[in-house]
């Protein structure tokens, strides 16, 4: 893939191949797919990297609807109909070095705005590999009672350190009328061919 590749034609397993391809944190730290995308960032949000003045990741409320003891499971596809996305991203120190078996723990509504409070569909967690990468496979999910748009995470690393948080789409327009919508939590997002694909790096403090 060249710098100006457009997303928008590859498929998001074509997207998640190159990424996984691409090397290291440091060089891929700033945009959707770098060094890929990095012609393309003009088109992009800005979002906080590790290494800036921004700081880590801010921290966000749990909510109502997390369970306990979710399943080791970064594929969510089966569990609900709805836009494909891929998630995909890094957990760093503030240093930009990756944090390698950081447990990223995913759970969000369904394409109604509903959470499945019984069992654990749209829930789940993985492990960062050696570059600190993780990614999932999931659907983008719908507002419901007043909350924009927004997927929940938690991120575990050793002894016992969480950082609780959410993230949220950059094209919802309920995000500003959402109290919660923190902008620094603002995913960056493209289109692919068959769904799209989504970015956050996670800094931690
Ligand atoms: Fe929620």
């Amino acid at each position: 893939m060249s710098p100006s590749t457009d997303l928008s034609l590859l498929s998001r397993r074509a997207v998640l191949k190159g990424w996984l391809a691409a090397g290291s944190a440091a060089a891929i730290g700033s945009t959707i797919l770098a060094p890929v995308a990095q012609g393309n960032d003009a088109k992009l949000p800005a979002t906080p990297n590790c290494g800036t003045d921004s700081g880590p990741t801010r921290s966000s409320t749990e909510g109502p609807f997390y369970s306990d003891n979710p399943p080791q499971k970064r594929d969510f596809r089966a569990d609900a109909n709805g836009t494909p996305i891929t998630l995909i991203g890094f957990v760093l120190t503030a240093n930009c070095l990756p944090v390698a078996n950081a447990v990223v723990d995913l759970w969000h509504a369904n394409a109604d705005g509903d959470y499945d409070n019984r069992g654990f569909r749209l829930r789940g967690y993985q492990k960062t590999d050696a570059l600190g990468r993780y990614y999932f496979e999931t659907i983008r999910p719908a507002e419901y009672g007043g909350r924009t748009p927004h997927y929940h995470v938690k991120i575990h690393t050793p002894p016992n350190n969480t950082l609780t948080t959410q993230l949220y789409f950059p094209d919802e327009p309920r995000n500003e009328l959402d109290h919660l919508f923190d902008s620094s939590l603002l995913m960056k997002v493209q289109s692919a061919s068959d769904g799209e694909v989504g970015r956050f790096d996670f800094v931690l403090g």
